[in-house]
This record gives C-alpha cells, structure tokens and sequence, in this order.
C-alpha cells in the first residue's frame, strides 16, 4: 500500500498520455503531426519550461467534448489512486480551451462527471482550481473568471500558470482581488523559472496561500525566512524541474536543504504524461535519489493534507492526516 498524500499541483491537461490523446484525435476526427504514440513520446525532450508548454497546447486540439475532459480526468483520478493519493486539488486552463472554440461549461462540467464520482470509485475527494495563462492579458483573465461565474460552486479557488518569466505576478492584481472577494482560494505558480521576487508578489500582490513550485526562494535567505515564519507551503514537482531544467539533475534538487530550512514542501507531480510519472511516482524519486528518510517521506506527506483547502471538511483532514501517522512504511 502506497503512502497516503495529497495531490496540490497537478495541471488535469498534463495527465494526457499519448495513447489517450492518440485515442481522441481518432474520435474526434482530429489530425496530430506525430506518426504514433512512439514518436509522440520522441517529442518530449524539453529544453524548458516554453518548449514543454508548445507540446501541451499543441496536443489539447484533441479535447472537445465533455465525455473527453471526463476520460482524462477518470484516467488521471485511476492512476492517482493506485499511487496513494487520496485528495487531488486539480489545476485546469480554461483560456486554452476557450481560444479554441471549446466553452467554459463543456471543461467544467465534463471534469466534474469524473470528480462527481471520483470518491465512490476511487476513494479520492477532489476540488479544481481554475488557472489564469499568464502571458494572456490582464484583461482576458478577467472575461475568464466572469465565464466561470456560473460554475462557481464546483471551483474552489484560482491559480496562475504558463510562461512565466516576463510576466510576473502584478499584472493580475486585480483579477486576483476579484476572485477573493468571490470567496475563491489563491495559489500561484512563482520562482519556477522565475525569480525569487516574483513569489514575493505572489504573496503580496496577489495574496496568495500556496505557491506552486517556488523553488528559487532558496536564492534568498530573507524570503525563506518569510516562508518559514509564516508557513507558506510550496507545492514542488521535482521529477518536473529535471525535466524542464530548472535542476541539473534529481540528485541536485534542492528538496533536501528546503526541508532542512524548516519549508512546508509538498511533492507533486505537475504534468505527469510529459514528466516520467505520478504522484507516487516523484515519491518514490525523491526517497531513492536523494535518500529522504521515512520520518522525511511522512512529513512531506502530512504537508500536502495540511496544505490542502479542506477547511470546509476539517474532519476529513483529521482522518487522512490520521492515515499518514498510522503508515507502515514496506
Ligand atoms: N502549465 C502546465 N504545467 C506548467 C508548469 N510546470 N509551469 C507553468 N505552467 C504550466
Ligand atoms: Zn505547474
């Protein structure tokens, strides 16, 4: 049996594995430029955060329908339980699909046929957070979160994603006060590529309470401090980072040294069909690579059921935070 955790930086259009996609390009009379599934997965050697994201764009032209955002949620929620998670807070871009002529209640609604039913087949609560594209305008962020309005009880808060070097955090301030003051929850991707004074704005701009990958606050001493004192959790991806490069290699990852300086790290696994594998699966890379401990293993653990938007359902989070202390590790 797996460690039981928590999924906080997972992107649902980053589930799509080739097979898959292979399968709705069929069914939707679909054309890709990729022979099949083997040359498919010859495409994904990135050199960074921009070359990966051309791929991801590119191979969401099969998404159309509802029954098609339900498979690849269903598909991810299966492959996430077998790996041990029990709560997935789920990321989704909705501008992508809307650019393409594809509406807000067809993601919407097609993801939540999956979540609807994820706990009674899988044994994984769910909640989607909607992401912002960052090298989108200020103001298309805003026409989104107003198309998102009628489905606003099934999103629990907001995110921002994409190419983020260039376009920092401020210029989605005002989107941003507009989604707390509809009571959704906020989160940021900040220091993926970006600098550490971008998850400064994340959280002072932006007001954010999580920050997605923040892996660069380790290139200010002042910021960790910050992070520590007010326990800001970072949801980090590590077998992501190798392969975007923001680290050398799985051996480098600063993991380690963050869990030292008193973080609250999650481990997550961002897009998994384009990074070598699931939740479960960046656990596993961590604990042999860079030889995390179990005492380590179990924190980061007990990190993502803390960092989780449970506070509607606290006793949930009592009973799944009571599964990571009671784990026998094999
Ligand atoms: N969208 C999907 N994955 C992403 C990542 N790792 N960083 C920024 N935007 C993304
Ligand atoms: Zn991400």
């Amino acid at each position: 049996m797996p460690l039981p955790k928590a999924e906080l930086h997972l992107h649902i259009e980053g589930t799509l594995e080739p097979e898959l996609a292979f399968a709705l390009a069929a069914r939707n009379e679909v054309a890709l430029p990729y022979a099949d599934t083997d040359e498919l997965r010859e495409a994904y050697r990135f050199e960074d955060l921009q070359s990966f994201l051309n791929l991801y764009y590119e191979l969401m032209a099969v998404l159309r329908t509802e029954r098609d955002f339900e498979d690849l949620a269903d598909a991810y929620l299966a492959r996430a339980a077998a790996q041990g998670v029990r709560h997935a807070e789920i990321f989704f871009d909705p501008q992508a699909h809307i650019a393409r002529g594809v509406a807000m209640g067809t993601v919407v609604e097609g993801l939540w046929r999956a979540l609807a039913r994820s706990e009674d087949t899988y044994g994984v609560s769910t909640q989607l957070i909607m992401c912002f594209l960052r090298d989108e305008s200020a103001e298309s962020a805003r026409e989104t979160l107003e198309a998102a309005k009628p489905y606003l009880d099934r999103i629990v808060g907001v995110g921002l994603d994409s190419a983020e070097v260039g376009h920092p955090p401020a210029k989605f301030r005002e989107v941003y006060q507009a989604a707390a003051g509809l009571g959704l929850r906020r989160v940021a991707h900040a220091g993926e590529e970006g600098p550490p004074s971008y998850i400064v704005e994340a959280l002072d701009v932006l007001g954010v309470e999580r920050v997605d990958h923040g892996l660069r606050c380790m290139e200010d001493e002042a910021l960790v401090e910050r992070l520590v004192r007010e326990r800001v959790p970072l949801t980090l991806c590590p077998l992501s980072n190798v392969r975007l490069r923001a680290v050398d290699a799985l051996a480098d990852h600063p993991l380690p040294a963050m869990l030292d300086a008193g973080l609250l790290c999650t481990v997550n696994s961002d897009d998994p069909a384009y990074f070598g594998g699931y939740a479960g699966d960046n656990f596993d890379a961590v604990r042999s690579t860079l030889g995390l401990g179990e005492e380590r293993l179990r924190e980061l653990a007990r990190n993502s059921f803390l960092a989780s938007f449970l506070e509607h359902d606290e006793e949930r989070r009592a009973r799944y935070l009571a599964e990571v202390e009671a784990y026998e590790f094999g």
